[in-house]
Order: structure tokens, then C-alpha cells, then sequence
């Protein structure tokens, strides 16, 4: 079963004429990628380790793109590596970084097949990620974050998306040298 999304017709201009069949599954399964690692924005923003992972997962085991070229699918199984990764990070912190390097896998793929985005409604953080995802200005001022170029908002993004630690870190014993 496919959703039917009102927008597809209007991405399927910009589609390549070779990808028009079985272009709502496509669309559906780039959709699925976007909530995915939207979810994960937002359990991370809410302090949800769980959540993260759940998310990751998720986009880890995404279904096979139909009729993608050879060539692309190394960009799309390096997704699915960092959705793993995400699964499992130990702490916010790594699920943070390698969220935000996401955003640089998606990309990649996007920008050599010249794939622009339909624009969403999102705020926050979320907001911020899509901004760099699709590199968009209105969509990155949304988040609120500093940043001059997409580099620093990246690291911006990050350290927003990384909780301060809740408690002060105990103080480290004294370190004493090993014996011989
Ligand atoms: C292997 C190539 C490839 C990778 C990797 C990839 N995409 Fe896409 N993406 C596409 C293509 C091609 C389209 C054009 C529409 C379609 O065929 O689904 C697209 C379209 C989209 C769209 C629809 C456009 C819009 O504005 O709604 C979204 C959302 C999207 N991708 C999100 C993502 C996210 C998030 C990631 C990373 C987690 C990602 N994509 C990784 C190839 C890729």
C-alpha cells in the first residue's frame, strides 16, 4: 500500500523521466528516511535515548528503493550505516554527531541527483536539521541557531542536539602511577 501524497506530482517534475515509474514508492521511502531521522532529532531534543534508537533502527532497515541506479546504492547502504550507528549510540552525545553527519550522506545523494526539497513545516531543532539537510536558509533561521556558514551550523546543530551533563562530573580520583 502506498500513501498517496498530494505533493508527489509536483517532485515527479523535477524526477528524472527514466525514475517515473514507481515513483510514489520512492517518494514514500525518502519520506520514511525524513521522519526517521526526524524522530531522532526529537527524542534527542526531548532526552530520549530509547526514542534514538528506536529511530535509528528504523532507518536502518528502510525497504529497497525500486529502480535506484547501481551507482547510488554505496550512498544509500552508508544511510542505512549511520541509522545503525544511531541505534546503537552509547550516549547522546554520538547519536548528536552522527546525526548531523547524516545530514551529509543524505546530501550527497540528493545533490548529485539534483533532488531539491518541497519545503515542510518544523520548528525548533528539527527546523535546524532540515535546514541543513536541504541547506535552506528560511528553514535554518527557524531553529534559532548561530552559524555563519553550513560548516559552523553544523557544530552548531550539534551541541544544541548534545545535553549539558545533568550533574557536575565527579571529581577524578587522583591519579596514581601504576605499580611496577
Ligand atoms: C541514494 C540516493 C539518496 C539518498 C542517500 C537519500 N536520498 Fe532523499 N531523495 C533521493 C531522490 C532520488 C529523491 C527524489 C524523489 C524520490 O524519487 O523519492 C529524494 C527525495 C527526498 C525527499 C523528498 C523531497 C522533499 O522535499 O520532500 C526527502 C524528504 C528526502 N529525500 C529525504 C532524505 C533523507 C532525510 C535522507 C538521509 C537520511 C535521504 N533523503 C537520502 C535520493 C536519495
Amino acid at each position: 500500500m502506498h500513501r498517496t501524497l498530494p505533493l508527489i506530482a509536483l517532485a515527479a517534475v523535477a524526477c528524472w523521466p527514466r525514475w517515473e515509474r514507481e515513483f510514489d514508492e520512492r517518494w514514500t521511502e525518502m519520506a520514511d528516511h525524513e521522519d526517521d531521522a526526524l524522530a531522532a532529532v526529537r527524542a534527542l531534543a526531548a532526552g530520549d535515548l530509547d526514542a534514538v534508537h528506536t529511530a535509528g533502527k528504523a532507518l536502518a532497515r528502510e525497504d529497497e528503493v525500486k529502480q535506484l541506479p547501481d551507482e547510488f546504492r554505496p550512498l544509500l547502504a552508508a544511510v542505512r550505516e549511520r541509522g545503525a550507528n544511531i541505534g546503537e549510540a552509547a550516549d547522546a552525545g554520538t547519536a548528536a554527531k552522527e546525526l548531523v553527519t547524516l545530514v551529509d550522506n543524505c546530501r550527497s545523494c540528493h545533490v548529485a541527483l539534483k533532488v531539491d526539497t518541497v519545503g515542510r513545516e518544523a520548528t525548533g531543532v528539527e527546523a535546524a536539521w532540515l535546514g541543513l539537510l536541504w541547506q535552506d536558509e528560511t528553514e535554518w533561521k527557524k531553529g534559532g541557531l548561530e552559524g555563519e556558514d553550513w560548516s559552523a551550523r553544523a557544530t552548531a546543530l550539534e551541541q544544541a542536539l548534545t545535553p549539558a551533563p545533568a550533574e557536575p562530573a565527579e571529581p577524578e580520583a587522583p591519579s596514581v602511577p601504576p605499580e611496577e
